[in-house]
């Protein structure tokens, strides 16, 4: 086995850089296969450090000249190879170096550094791209001034931008023209970008708090102008949202976004100049969905918040990548809380940390939610760092409670404003601020694994007390087998039996608040004064990250799912009900045995439904029962995925058929008949109506049927088209093969449309779909090359469809092996993107894990395999 390059990079082996960089300027002149980038950076010795040769990154590069104070260099006074360029006696004293190096932009395709997407020049540099356009001590906390200047031919590039604002812009000879941004901030090289090509705009501005006035620019593609609409209006509500939530201002006069359509991430927060993808810029209510609308809205926030939080104030080194990423994702998600329904927020956000974060902490892939060691950083833009990441931050608010959590917030930024922080120094401004000890607390960040508490209350009606004994257990992880306990906020209440919480009352007198801190391995509580049995509702708001495990009773659940004054822990009473029975009736299958009905459960749903205080959102996330992967990571071991799709199903057809006549008059109830809003409102109700119409169809009679594929014919909005096919998707008839044959005609000139019908295709639960994936592999909409394309069809088998990826006989696991490599020679990221869907693997039953096992090897033995799927796979198999 070959790889790139071996070198587990260490926490522990930070080092401040020899050299600092002052100012860089660049001038790029943008050519398809060889741009010429010639960079003056003005260094100067770190004074903290001993003298030292410069080092300077490179990657793939070719150098082409060097000067040292507008001298050339003698030949043996430097080394420059593709991976590096070193000064070894430098002078000791600032001095400007002046590099030329070629690059093609034409054949990158990883989309790292400067490439070519569908013609437009563009850059990535997040983490280490920039050293694959100019060497350059690439690491975050070498922060600089940087001068743009970019040229090009005026009829191929009319349109050229870098980050700051445009100082000069003016024609050249023979067609050519040029640009000159300057970005006054300085900032980590990974911020860096540039952008050059035919594009249309919008154009909008903002009124900052202060009465500056800023010009907002979205770049699309020619003719898709009128789809930045949603994208515009969610960015102006981003820079109001964050005036007032903390209180941070926009610094520039322009703020631009660029989408493309070729980009490995979602999108990227280079400083006035976020590159995104474009799946998540480009809307209209006839291309897309509901929950496109919600995450263009949460991903332009989130591009937008890292302002503040990932450039002014950056990182020290990328083990800190949380530092910007988890309290960025905790920023975004308020906002949409703000924006939106709290609850249902709270709700849909838990459900993707317990389908993504927890799966990946209980597996070989599982790492602290601030690393302390990578073979490749690439690697750890992970659900852990971002999604776990924040829920760090909101323990920390729940801990101090608001008002102060924003105090610590605005120390942060005061003391830390054009630094490279790290996570110590994050949490220090709260310690100081609440003068409180946060030492255990960090435990959070260095850990791994998901914490277990037992939670088994008891009340003594003689001595009207409730008795709470909790308990919590670390499990171990690689490379950490013994944990030390946590500090675990848990909200708390006491439900009494007309559903209002009773008083808390321990060591006599009330409880501050609601939050109980556990901090050792266990400890016993007792609430007094408790005039009757209550029912235990805790991890109210999902306080923390937790699994957790009580000795609630079935009524018991009933009693919070009908009352819980915390709609969270009202929607997680059912889950829990669900989640039992569907574990129970997945030993009767595979037993043989019959699986059975729940019939409290049922009635817990129809109360749910027929209480009308509700959201109607709220009500879609409660009648949506747990994943196969919800089941899988309940069961931990010996998964048989099958077994729970059959258990899932069943259940399923019980509430369509129990339910039919309250869900038939649901999804009446819910067209309102108004002209389509992407609102949360609007959306709640297509949401609700549309879980009715998925459920009412579960059973497979022909009038559900018929009720599918009448909404697919006449919607009039994507997302009413979307979810009848979703659930027409699910049945084998031969109507789904007409509405998935309409459905390319309608939209096959539409990339971004196409790619939500290849991903419907490849979650079929069918054992005929991994035929289909492969023949859809050489269908004309489809292509290797385009990342949104891969993830479409290749990404969502694996990671999306839980039976025919686990197919028995290991031809899922073999055909991603082969996707694996295939893409691996083209682009790394994908390919280890693609290669976590095994991350799992051990915990199947024995069949499969070998299996799964085998396709694993196969891709470690492959001749050559790059630095980010050999990490995977060597973390995976170990
Ligand atoms: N920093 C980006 C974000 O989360 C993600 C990203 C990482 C994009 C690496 C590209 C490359 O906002
Ligand atoms: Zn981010």
């Amino acid at each position: 086995m070959r790889t790139e390059q071996a070198r587990p990079v260490r926490l522990q082996d930070y080092r401040p850089p020899d050299w600092l960089v002052e100012t860089v300027h660049l001038d790029i002149s943008l050519h398809p296969t060889a741009t010429k980038v010639r960079a003056t950076l003005n260094l100067r010795p770190n004074p903290g450090t001993s003298p030292a040769p410069l080092v300077l990154d490179g990657d793939g590069l070719s150098l082409s000249s060097v000067t040292m104070d507008g001298q050339p260099l003698a030949a043996d006074a430097y080394v420059a190879s593709p991976d590096r360029f070193t000064l070894a006696q430098p002078p000791q004293r600032p001095f400007t170096l002046t590099i030329e190096t070629v690059v093609d932009p034409s054949a990158n395709t990883q989309l790292m550094g400067l490439y070519r997407s569908s013609g437009t020049y563009c850059t990535q540099c997040e983490a280490e791209g920039f050293r694959r356009i100019t060497y350059f001590p690439d690491r975050p906390d070498v922060m600089a001034v940087y001068t743009t200047r970019i040229e090009a031919d005026k009829g191929q590039a009319p349109i050229l931008l870098a980050n700051g604002n445009l100082i000069e812009s003016g024609d050249l000879p023979a067609g050519r023209h040029y640009a000159v941004w300057h970005d006054p901030f300085p900032k980590p090289s990974y911020l860096f970008a540039m952008v050059g090509g035919t594009l249309g705009c919008v154009e909008d501005t903002f009124v900052t708090v202060s009465g500056r006035k800023v010009a907002l620019k979205i770049y699309v593609e020619p003719g898709k102008e009128s789809r930045c609409g949603y994208a515009m209006d969610a960015l102006k509500r981003s820079m109001r949202w964050d005036e007032q939530a903390f209180g941070r201002e926009y610094d520039l006069d322009i703020f631009m976004i660029v989408a493309v359509s070729d980009f490995n991430m979602g999108a990227m927060e280079n400083k006035g100049l976020n590159v995104f993808n474009d799946r998540y810029v480009l809307a209209s209510p006839e291309t897309a969905t509901d929950a496109d609308f919600a995450s263009i809205e949460a991903i332009i926030a989130h591009e937008y918040f890292h302002n503040w939080t990932g450039n002014r104030i950056t990182c020290r080194d990328w083990f800190q990548l949380c530092l910007k990423e988890g309290l960025t994702v905790f920023r975004d998600q308020e906002f949409t809380a703000d924006m939106r329904s709290r609850a249902v927020k709270r709700i849909a956000d838990v459900r993707n940390l317990r389908a993504h974060q927890f799966v990946e902490d209980a597996g070989p892939l599982a790492h602290p939610v601030r690393p302390q060691v990578y073979q490749e950083i690439n690697n750890f833009y992970t659900t852990t760092v971002y999604e776990k990441g924040a829920e760090l931050v909101r323990m920390l608010r729940t801990m101090l409670g608001h008002a102060t959590f924003r105090k610590g917030m605005d120390l942060y930024f005061d003391r830390h404003d054009g630094e490279a922080a790290t996570i110590e120094q994050f949490v220090q401004c709260f310690a100081d601020i609440s003068k409180r000890d946060l030492a255990q607390f960090m435990l959070w960040y260095a850990q791994a694994g998901t914490p277990e508490i037992i939670a088994d209350g008891e009340y003594d009606d003689a001595k009207k007390i409730f008795t709470l004994k909790l308990s919590q257990i670390v499990p171990p992880t690689p490379n950490q087998p013994v944990k030390e306990p946590m500090v675990i906020p848990l909200r708390t209440g006491l439900v009494g039996s007309d559903g209002a919480d009773l008083p808390l009352v321990v060591s006599g007198s009330p409880m501050a608040g609601d939050v109980i801190t556990l901090n050792q391995p266990a400890a016993t509580l007792v609430f007094e004064n408790v005039s009757e049995r209550p029912v235990l509702s805790i991890n109210r708001e999902f306080s923390a990250p937790v699994k957790l495990t009580t000795n609630l009773s079935a009524e018991d659940l009933r009693r919070l799912a009908a009352h819980d004054s915390d709609p969270f822990n009202r929607w997680q009473a059912v889950q829990t009900l669900a989640t039992r029975l569907l574990v129970k009736n997945v030993g009767l299958l595979q037993a043989g045995q019959n699986a059975i009905p729940d019939e409290g459960l049922i009635a817990a749903l129809a109360a749910i439904l027929a209480d009308d205080r509700l959201e109607p959102a709220f009500v879609a996330l409660t009648l949506t029962m747990p994943t196969e992967a919800d089941i899988a990571r309940e069961i931990g071991h010996d998964v048989d995925p099958d077994a729970n799709f059959r258990a899932r199903i069943y259940l399923r057809n019980e509430i369509g058929t129990k339910l039919q006549s309250v869900l038939e008059e649901t999804y009446r109830r819910m067209q309102n008949g108004a002209p389509y809003s992407p609102d949360a409102a609007s959306a709640g109700q297509r949401a609700l109506k549309n879980t009715a119409l998925d459920l009412l169809a579960a059973p497979g009679g022909k009038v559900g049927i018929d009720r599918a594929i009448q909404q697919y014919r006449s919607a009039d909005n994507m997302t009413d088209r979307m979810a009848a096919l979703s659930t027409l998707s699910l049945h084998d008839v031969p109507e789904r093969t007409e509405a998935l044959q309409d459905f390319y005609e309608r939209y096959h000139g539409d990339p971004l449309i196409i790619d939500k019908w290849l991903t419907l295709q490849a979650m079929i639960p069918e054992s005929g779909t991994l035929d289909r994936v492969r023949s859809l592999t050489s269908h004309p909409a489809f292509s290797m090359n385009n990342p949104n394309r891969v993830r479409s069809l290749i990404g969502a088998f694996a990671h999306g469809n839980a039976t025919q990826f686990n197919r028995a006989d290991g031809a899922g696991y073999a055909f991603i092996a082969d996707a694996v490599l295939t893409l691996d020679r083209k682009n790394p990221q994908v390919a280890s993107r693609l290669a976590t869907s095994f991350r799992s693997w051990r915990a199947l039953e024995s069949g499969r894990r070998e299996q799964a096992q085998a396709a694993l090897r196969r891709i470690a033995n492959a001749s050559t395999l790059s630095a980010d799927v050999n990490d995977i796979v060597s973390r995976a198999l170990a």
